[in-house]
């Protein structure tokens, strides 16, 4: 049985990801690819508890070293539970965010450095990398605006705050956009760094290209 295909998606909180999720799967599906979609932090049972804990505004302050080894006990659960299991079976995998999150959030954002977060990966994630990552990198100032509004509709609607990292400041956010730009620089056969102010179909269509691209062996498995 061949090796699924691991596929990540990363950006800023309002780059539009989600939306671009749900395409990619659809449009994986009508060609019957059947991915395994998932997210950090939650997905397990036990992610889903940690994802509460990370993101409620009222567990403000979690000292940014918790909130780093918090992000990695949920991807380790991830990994054991879903991920691993889904790649051996030759599936594919469509993650939401990865350990790039943690570099650019709490390397970059909570400016404990790439280091520190990239030595973690290799101890408790190993080798596992992505084949693919698919980096949305709007301009700062239009993914702010699209993660205020979202929030607002969110606890609206649900009575729910996952406002946390949210409520942070622009310079927190200007310091993750820049990790994120740092690292498609520095792994460009990696990741995919899709730039602009783009209408969705036009992401939609670069992912695809993208994903495209990666998947000529995978096809001719099945
Ligand atoms: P989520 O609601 O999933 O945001 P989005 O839909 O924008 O992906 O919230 C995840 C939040 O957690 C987001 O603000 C980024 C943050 N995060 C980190 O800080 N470090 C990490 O390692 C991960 C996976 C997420």
């Amino acid at each position: 049985m061949p090796r699924g295909l691991f596929i990540t998606l990363e950006g800023l909180d309002g780059s539009g990801k989600t939306t671009q999720i749900k395409r990619l799967t659809s449009w994986m599906q009508q060609r019957s690819l059947d991915p395994v979609v998932t997210r950090q932090p939650g997905g397990t049972v036990t992610g889903d508890r940690i994802r509460a804990l990370l993101l409620d505004s009222a567990s403000t302050p979690l000292a940014p070293m918790t909130e780093m080894a918090l992000m990695f006990a949920d991807r380790a659960q991830a990994v054991a539970e879903i991920i691993e299991p889904a790649l051996a079976a030759g599936r594919i995998v469509l993650c939401d965010r990865f350990t790039d999150s943690t570099e650019a959030y709490q390397g970059g954002g909570r400016q404990l450095g790439s280091e520190l977060v990239l030595n973690l990966h290799q101890l408790i994630c190993g080798n596992l990398q992505p084949d693919l990552t698919l980096l949305l990198l709007p301009s700062l100032q239009a993914s702010l605006t699209r993660a205020r509004r979202r929030n607002e509709r969110h606890a609206a609607e649900t009575g729910q705050d996952e406002n946390r990292f949210e409520q942070e400041q622009g310079e927190f956010f200007r310091r993750v956009w820049e990790k994120y730009r740092e690292i498609a620089l520095r792994e460009p056969q990696r990741v995919v760094l899709i730039e602009g102010n783009l209408s969705v179909d036009e992401v939609h269509d670069q992912i695809v290209e993208a994903v495209s691209e990666r998947f000529v062996t995978v096809q001719h498995h099945g």
